[in-house]
């Protein structure tokens, strides 16, 4: 069933480009959403994104034939899209890939699981059959993430005329971790992967875990090339964007906010910007933040953490539980130590891109502490927007690590007396060498740009 007029380049993720909400007035609304893939795929000609609808406004949007030029948007029926996306993508292998499980009590692999995990399947299978239909002959096809592992396979056994990629965007397991998963899963789940001609990871480290696993559970990599492409910050864009007029407006307004101390100096800022997901590791920054005010009584009323932590993944009652505990320890920290002029952790729940690009410019401080994190953007963001440079604590556990460490203040990030420390070192780098840091943090930041990060990928599968 190979396409006369299919797409040569087609890209699979689980969220598209696009998302249509639905008015009182029956209309639907489309908005475009941001993103490294959504950049890097600018350049490309004749390309089809093949993604899930995932609210209700996407699905009567499948429902109605509405759709965008160059995006198909899969109609997978909503329990199956919860079992695959929630139930297995999200709190299995996201938990395996960041290490995130409480051992003594979960995972647990029981009947459910294989009910979801058939869910799972299906899902991909969907998603393998569309890219089938839509690819002319000898396509290349980028798959992306955890969420699409089976994929390569089964979509190599439909077309394989296809030149097939798999890109994760999220670390990989190390053996000892990955092996929590049955059996059969995991070879399962390997064996998919490995349908693709050439797969892709951040950074080198995850993708020797992934040969690991490979080699573990299959013995090899079975001819599959593995690659690695450390996706980059988008220089040109963020520089553009953050000097827009709603920018400065959230900065005036942040700085108010932020103050000055009682003697008149402008306080300093700690910055963190993240989605409130288990892995930033954004309660154990808090702590650090309140272990510095209670060991350090010099940055009383001298410091601000500004932490804007946005709502993710809301239909998982441990996202939601996070999320609580991220405002508990705000509360108890700004009742122990606020002040009527001063309220020492300014947290800020409501997704706003404007207001985080104003907290960029005005970092002193970026608090980038995962537990594990593919590559963290954020860390790479900030160097290059910050107006008067700033120095960046990094958690030696995110993927950006391996470019940004030198540069750094690199942590632990599950230690928190040590977090406290580098926000301390952080605040108190001499001016000259923040500057000079900062110059060239920004500078290995934006090496890969979005757009060649995925020229590079396609080359690459064309090449093979
Ligand atoms: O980091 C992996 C990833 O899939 C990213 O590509 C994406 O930004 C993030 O997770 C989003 O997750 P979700 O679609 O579940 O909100």
């Amino acid at each position: 069933m190979v396409s006369q007029h299919g797409a040569q380049v087609l890209v699979a993720s689980n969220r598209g480009p696009i998302t249509y909400s639905l008015g009182d007035d029956g209309e639907l609304d489309a908005r475009r959403g941001g993103g490294g893939l959504v950049s890097g795929l600018s350049s490309v000609s004749d390309k089809l994104w093949v993604c899930s609808a995932l609210g209700d406004g996407d699905r009567e949007a499948v429902r109605r034939g509405v759709s965008e030029d160059g995006v198909r948007m899969l109609g997978i029926a909503p329990e199956t899209h919860a079992d695959a996306y929630n139930g297995i993508a999200n709190s299995v292998l996201w938990f395996v890939h960041h290490m995130l499980y409480q051992t003594p009590l979960e995972p647990v692999f029981d009947a459910e699981f294989r009910r979801q995990w058939a869910a799972y399947e299906a899902y991909n299978r969907a998603f393998a059959e569309a890219l089938a239909e839509e690819a002319a002959e000898g396509a290349a096809v980028l798959v992306q993430d955890y969420h699409l592992c089976l994929v390569p396979g089964l979509l190599r056994e439909l077309r394989p005329d296809l030149r097939i990629g798999h890109f994760s965007h999220t670390p990989w397991a190390p053996v000892d971790y990955f092996r929590l998963l049955p059996d059969d899963i995991a070879e399962q789940l390997l064996r998919g992967m490995l349908g693709a001609d050439r797969l892709g990871f951040l950074t080198r480290r995850w993708a020797d875990a992934f040969t690991a696993c490979a080699e573990d559970r299959l013995g090899g990599l079975d001819g599959t090339e593995v690659g690695v492409h450390g996706l980059g910050a988008d220089a040109d864009f963020l520089r553009a964007r953050s000097h827009e007029a709603d920018v400065d407006e959230r900065l005036a307004e942040l700085r108010a906010d932020v103050g000055a101390a009682a003697d008149g100096t402008p306080r300093r800022t700690v910055v963190r910007v993240d989605r409130t997901e288990l892995s930033k590791n954004i309660v154990r920054g808090l702590h650090a933040f309140r272990h510095l005010l209670d060991t350090r009584p010099e940055w009383r009323d001298r410091v601000v953490h500004v932490a804007f932590a946005y709502p993710s993944r809301q239909d998982l009652a441990v996202y939601r539980d996070y999320m609580a505990e991220v405002q508990r320890v705000t509360d108890e920290i700004n009742a122990a130590y606020g002040t009527d002029t001063w309220t020492p952790v300014q947290l800020g729940l409501k997704d706003d891109f404007a207001r985080s690009l104003a907290s960029y410019r005005l970092a002193d401080v970026a608090l980038v502490n995962p537990i594990r994190d593919g590559m963290n953007l954020v860390a790479k963001e900030i160097p290059v927007v910050s107006d008067d440079g700033c120095a960046l604590v990094l958690s030696r556990e995110a993927g950006a690590y391996e470019e940004l460490a030198d540069d750094a203040v690199t942590v632990n990030p599950y230690d928190v007396t040590g977090t406290a420390d580098a926000l301390h070192e952080a605040l108190t780098l001499p001016p000259g060498d923040r500057t000079e840091r900062t110059k060239r943090l920004a500078a290995a930041a934006t090496a890969l740009p979005p757009q060649q990060w995925f020229l590079d990928q396609l080359e690459a599968l064309r090449a093979l």
